[in-house]
């Protein structure tokens, strides 16, 4: 098809004189609310906005609001703004998990961006699910696109103290756990940690899907880190709104931005930013889509190694305002800029480099984002072990406590080893039915497995890994022991479990050979894992494979569970629809 007078892909709808049926009948229906014939053969771009925001998706709902704002933007660059909605993705809302939703939302916005006459679409993004669904959709259809976050909540206070969301349930848990609290306070407690409308105020997945987005040039520069209800977020809508008609114009697409130097500076800003242990499998998922080469051992070799500089809860003290007012992403950025960190040739979406848009970027408070010579943490990103347990799975360096180290990491020998005996839990249900028994014999020196969590084992894999030691052991002081699992964890979860285990047991990955009571080696040198079951033993396991698979992998609720579940690869790669990888660039075809 061709259009008449315009290279705009949405004119091959709107105005086609070869095909006037057609046109008249794509055209007519665009007018019926008010859109004139004028307009619609015009040289304005048609730009859709994935409105991502709803009741059902609390965490997304001041986009509403924000698209109103985004749309005169389009208006005043002179395009024509067309909001739309994205599939729900409310990570505390959807039963059994976001996380089965997310490649579900991804399919669904392909086929929107590439069925309908859009020439470019300003992305709404916030909750965790909702950041990588829309770039990996943008990144297959490959129009000219442009991410808006809603910003993080207001800070949460009680008692004079900063509670966050997504963090303080977990002290509040264990305040319960040890009788300190109702359950009336708890719930109180946990919810002073929400004040606002916008997503987690916390460095969980939210924050970090946010600042990632920044960071791989696909928002506008400073963007990220804005809290919700402050004005400058009505400002940043307007002015995405009018960024992604000129990218329409310059015809600036995905495929420009998200090159793998791109995924490399992301990688060091999620170990900068003491980012989510999700963020592996959201990038890798886009980078899978974009078609440029990126796998778990580029999170080893390109962010172990870089500095925690952001003071944020779950590994440090502040939350969202405080980020933002500090400097946000770009502060961060310019820290890493100084060691050579980033590379500064990368396009953005405003159609500037990297380097010059962190031209004058400075910390404006470094108690919250520290100078790149005064970090946190030195080596703050994830690590990626491997062995006879898995082939890959991920721990976050920077939130090992004084706590944790001190009782698994200080023996002078062996700094960095443990050894325990496992309990292995089938699944999150089994976890929590069982965790308080005391015939489990659970004590400081067990580490806790659990298994059944992953894309195939629980549809989407469960939030599940960071489990709580059984009450008693909390009340005796001890707050955290090691975990194992082949499920992710929430990223505002503090604890240094080893996660996203690939494969998972439920496709025979190691772990479903484990037994409680085998002993575990975790060597964090040597990044490895490993079961100390002799290998006769284990070849006798693997007979009773089967039977094991069986047990963790509980029967499809939905339609969705099951084709997910028949099409879904492994959290290492990105846990995306393996048969919709080979789509790429579709727009152009
Ligand atoms: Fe939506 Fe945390 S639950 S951002
Ligand atoms: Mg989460």
């Amino acid at each position: 098809m061709t259009a008449a007078g315009s290279s705009l892909r949405s004119r091959s709808w709107f105005n086609n004189p070869a095909n006037p049926d057609m046109t008249a009948l794509y055209l007519e229906r665009y007018l019926n609310y008010g859109l004139s014939i004028e307009e619609m053969q015009s040289d304005r771009p048609i730009i859709g906005i994935a409105q991502s925001g709803s009741d059902l998706v609390p965490c997304n709902r001041h986009h509403l609001v924000l698209a109103e704002r985004v749309k005169e933007g389009i208006r005043d660059a002179g395009g024509i703004p067309i909001e739309f909605p994205t599939h729900p993705l409310q990570e505390t809302g959807k039963r059994p998990t976001a996380g089965l939703d997310r490649n579900l939302a991804y399919i669904s916005l392909v086929e929107v961006l590439y069925g309908y006459p859009l020439d470019g679409v300003v992305l709404t993004i916030g909750c965790d699910k909702t950041t990588p669904s829309a770039l990996m959709a943008a990144a297959t259809v490959n129009i000219p696109a442009i991410a808006l976050s809603v910003g993080p909540m207001l800070n949460g206070w009680h008692e004079g103290e900063r509670t966050g969301a997504g963090t303080i349930v977990w002290k509040a848990r264990q305040m319960l756990a040890k009788g300190e609290l109702d359950y009336a306070g708890f719930l109180k407690l946990v919810a002073s940690g929400s004040p606002s409308t916008g997503y987690c105020n916390t460095m969980g997945t939210a924050t970090t899907m946010n600042s990632l987005a920044e960071a791989l040039g696909m928002s506008l520069p400073g963007s990220a880190a804005i809290p919700a209800p402050y004005r400058d977020r009505q400002e940043c809508a307007w002015e995405t709104g009018r960024a992604i008609v000129e990218m329409v114009k310059a015809d600036r697409k995905p495929s420009d931005i998200l090159t793998r130097e791109a995924f490399l500076n992301a990688i060091r800003v999620n170990s900068a930013i003491g980012g989510s242990t999700n963020a592996p499998i959201h990038l890798n998922a886009i980078a899978r889509h974009i078609g440029v080469e990126l796998t778990l051992e580029d999170w080893e070799t390109t962010g172990a190694d870089v500095p925690l500089l952001v003071n944020l809860q779950p590994a440090g003290e502040y939350l969202g305002e405080d980020y933002y007012r500090a400097g946000g992403v770009p502060a961060v950025m310019g820290e890493l800029s100084k060691a050579g960190l980033i590379d500064g040739a990368v396009l953005t979406a405003n159609g500037r480099t990297v380097a010059e848009n962190l031209v004058g970027v400075r910390i404006h408070d470094d108690k919250v984002i520290r100078p790149i010579d005064r970090p946190l943490k030195e080596a703050a990103g994830l690590t990626v072990l491997s062995g006879n347990l898995f082939e890959g799975a991920v721990m976050k360096l920077s939130v090992i406590s004084d706590e944790f180290r001190g009782r698994y990491l200080s023996d002078p020998a062996n700094p960095d080893a443990f050894e325990g005996n496992v309990v292995v839990f089938d699944g999150p249900e089994d976890y929590h039915h069982r965790i308080d028994e005391p015939d489990l014999g659970i004590d400081e020196n067990s580490i806790l497995v659990i298994r059944g969590a992953g894309p195939v084992g629980y549809p989407g894999g469960a939030e599940v890994v960071n489990m709580r030691p059984p009450a008693a052991l909390i009340r005796a002081g001890v707050h955290a022991l090691p975990c194992i699992g082949d499920g992710r964890q929430s990223g505002t979860s503090g604890s240094p479990s080893i996660l996203n285990a690939s494969p998972e047991a439920a496709v025979g990955g190691g772990l479903a050979l484990l037994r409680t009571g085998d002993r575990v080696r975790i060597d964090l040198k040597a990044r490895s894992a490993n079961m100390l079951v002799d290998e006769a033993e284990l070849d006798r396991r693997r007979a009773d494979l089967a039977a094991v698979e069986d047990t963790i992998t509980p029967e499809s609720q939905t339609p969705w569970q099951e084709i997910q579940r028949d099409l879904v690869g492994q959290f290492a790669t990105g846990a995306v629809i393996e048969s919709a990888v080979k789509y790429q660039r579709i727009a152009q075809i």
